[in-house]
């Protein structure tokens, strides 16, 4: 097992002189990689390399093997089998393939879509777009001043009417996870389809797609320490078996005739071209070093998510302290909550708050993280700008980083109140 948090030699943009060390706390946006993931990457394009599911040379069967133990792998790590999971090029694309090859042909005029405006854009235009092209209704699950869900008020949307529910396990700016659970068993009772975007919490917590109630779940290996250009769709099979094709070309097809042609069954159906393998060991090999993970007396997943439930909490208290500064989202004490820490900084934009911390070393996304109706909520009031600074960490980020966090941000506000003084003078 390998103890959280990592070391610094475990990561080769860490390992680097402790003076000369990224503060690098822009995890929700992407990872880190580990040199064990870099070196698999490597170890397959070097040694391994062939196309899958094309040659009959013992290249290409090795090749194809590792492509679909990778398949296994992943399917594993979110409760589930092999045959469910497709590979996608990541969250996105998975959404949007369930918007085409599930909705489209099934919704009409009078059926709902339920998402709230708390959603990524990924998982937000691709039901908007839906809803335009086949006439059904796009209704919003109801958010709390602090952009959590309301749970009664979207329990009560749900109704005949609804077709599909489509919601974020973790939210990317408040960091805390949604009551998919009890939302997704009141879209199941009335036989919606439970779309869940894995984004933020397959990197930082145990998920089980069926546990949740969850008819389809999509995420991005860029995001848990994995390559980007590959993700995963995983769907229940009687989900992946009622799906349209998403893409016609190689590798989809039974047979090919000038008269027509038949597909493939399952997720061979929606893996059209040449796949990327290499990404797919890549995903397979980030699994596998979550899963070696240790932290607290827990392991694999559950040891990610006691950690960076712990460096969250500590973060918001160091930061909470800062002049200036004001935290998004619920109050710091909520259990659920990860190792994301939005915040903005009064009389400040987080553009430029995020440039006077990258002068010290710290990382940050500014802006609206692909979030604007949740920023348009919570800057309702119009004190603040729809926008926001996002420190978010990962298995690799240590408590000094909080520290270093927290301090950039005072020297930013000092520097800030200092120049008021001096343009008021
Ligand atoms: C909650 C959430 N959903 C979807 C996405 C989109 O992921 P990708 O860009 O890897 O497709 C992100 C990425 O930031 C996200 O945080």
């Amino acid at each position: 097992m390998i103890s959280l948090p990592l070391v610094p030699s475990e990561v080769p943009l860490l390992d680097v002189p402790e003076d000369e060390r990224p503060c690098y706390l822009d995890s929700a946006a992407t990872s880190l990689k580990p040199k064990a993931v870099v070196n698999r990457i490597a170890q397959f394009y070097a040694f391994e390399n062939a196309p899958v599911h094309r040659g009959v040379y013992e290249l290409s069967a090795k090749a194809t093997d590792l492509y679909e133990q990778a398949r296994q792998t992943v399917g594993a790590f979110v409760g589930a089998s092999a045959e469910s999971v497709v590979f996608t090029r990541g969250t996105t694309e998975g959404l949007n393939i369930v918007a085409r090859a599930w909705a489209e042909e099934r919704l009409g005029a009078g059926d709902e879509i339920l998402v709230s405006p708390q959603e990524h854009h990924s998982n937000f235009l691709p039901w908007q777009e839906l809803a335009k092209r086949t006439s059904a209704t796009l209704r919003f699950l109801p958010l709390n001043a602090d952009g959590t869900l309301d749970l009664d008020g979207s329990l009560d949307l749900i109704g005949p009417k609804t077709k599909l529910v489509a919601m974020a396990h973790v939210s990317n700016v408040l960091g805390i996870e949604n009551p998919v659970r009890e939302v997704f068993a009141a879209a199941k009772s009335v036989g919606a389809l439970t779309v869940l975007d894995g984004a933020q919490s397959v990197p930082t917590r145990p998920v089980d797609l069926t546990d949740l109630h969850c008819d389809a779940l999509t995420f991005s290996a860029h995001k848990m320490l994995g390559p980007t250009g590959i993700g995963a769709l995983v769907a229940q099979t009687d989900v992946l078996e009622a799906m349209t094709v998403y893409q016609t070309g190689g590798g989809m097809i039974r047979t090919v005739a000038v008269g027509g042609s038949e597909y493939l069954d399952g997720f061979h159906r929606f893996e059209a071209g040449t796949p990327h393998a290499a990404g797919a060991v890549g995903l397979a090999a980030a699994c596998d070093y979550l899963d070696s993970l240790s932290y607290d007396g827990e392991t694999g997943m559950a040891a990610v998510a006691a950690y960076e439930h712990d460096w969250g909490q500590y973060a918001i208290e160091q930061v909470r302290q800062i002049p200036g500064v004001r935290l998004i989202g619920p109050p710091g004490d909520h259990e659920a909550e990860g190792g994301i820490v939005a915040l903005q900084m009064e009389g400040l934009h987080p553009h430029d708050l995020a440039v006077l911390l990258d002068a010290q070393g710290v990382m940050c996304r500014a802006g609206h993280h692909c979030t604007m109706p949740l920023h348009a909520h919570l800057s309702a009031d119009g004190a603040y700008p729809a926008t926001s600074l996002r420190a978010s960490a990962y298995v690799y980020n240590t408590l000094a980083d909080a520290d270093r966090l927290a301090e950039a941000l005072h020297v930013a506000y000092t520097a800030l109140t200092k120049r008021r003084t001096v343009s008021a003078d």
